[in-house]
């Protein structure tokens, strides 16, 4: 099974340009699966929720409708950030489109970053995996800053996911350091489509730092994209592998968690 990261950097409250980059990408991949960054078809730099509601896009809108049918006609799901309406709340969302209409869902980000807080209602989906039989994978989905916390990742890996998929706008240089690691002590693969360029607001610029990875279940690195250009990564996964969580003879990931130590251990 491939599976792609989309690297680029949309253009700021630009809809039509960011929709166009993201058609062409689907035009030019092949992949079982496509992740694209955080508010791929917006841009990220919100500061208010005027703001971000003006850009937001209702999942059941026909301005989605093209990743329906992509997802569809082409057999391949498909992950992309971008700010949901939902009535009167706006999400930092992540829809996932799969060639079974009756999956599509989306993932709401949990933890807001920075001045998201002004622009973004806090996700209320939590964390869940879907299965996709035909393709043989289970895939959990998180947003970019939700890597802070070993709590969305672990929680995907308990869920029974094969891989998980984090579309995100990075803009520390840490998380290098630490999906490997997320990717490890939960035997998942995990890909993160990062965005790069600027967005500048007022006096305050936001550089993204690119270098979206492609992560085996032992946190290897199977593809890397460059720090400061477009690029689309692309790696082989084998999703079957991941589901025995032993290690060794004795040692399993799962079975060996201790989970009343860790409620003492929270107390104190
Ligand atoms: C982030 O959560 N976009 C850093």
């Amino acid at each position: 099974m491939l599976i792609s990261a989309v690297q680029f950097a949309p253009e700021f409250i630009n809809k039509e340009f960011n929709i166009e980059y993201v058609k062409k990408c689907l035009s030019e991949v092949k992949s079982d699966i496509i992740i694209f960054p955080e508010l791929s078809l917006s841009g990220y730099f919100f500061l208010n929720r005027d703001e971000a509601s003006a850009n937001a896009i209702d999942f059941e809108s026909v301005e989605l409708d093209f990743l329906r049918e992509d997802a569809q006609d082409n057999n391949r799901i498909i992950i992309i950030g971008f700010a949901e309406s939902k009535g009167n709340k706006i999400f930092n969302s992540a829809g996932l489109f799969f060639p079974d209409r009756t999956l599509n869902c989306v993932y709401r980000k949990t933890h807001l970053f920075y001045k998201e807080i002004y622009a973004f209602d806090r996700g209320d989906t939590g964390f869940f995996v879907v299965s996709f039989p035909e393709k043989n994978i289970r895939i959990g989905t998180m947003i970019c800053y939700d890597w802070r916390f070993p709590e969305a990742a672990r929680c995907l890996g308990l869920d029974g996911a094969d891989l998980i998929a984090c579309p995100s706008n990075l803009v520390t240089p840490l998380w290098n350091k630490v999906m490997p690691a997320r990717a490890i002590e939960n035997k998942v693969y995990l890909a993160v489509a990062n965005r790069i360029g600027i967005e500048k607001r007022n006096d305050e610029t936001l550089l993204f730092n690119g270098r979206s990875s492609i992560y085996d279940y032992n946190g290897d690195t199977l593809a890397e994209a460059p720090v400061d250009s477009a690029k689309i990564i692309t790696a082989e996964i084998y999703p079957e592998r991941t589901r025995d969580k032993s290690f060794n003879l004795i040692n399993d990931i799962n079975m060996d968690r201790l989970p009343d130590m860790y409620k003492q251990i929270m107390k104190k």
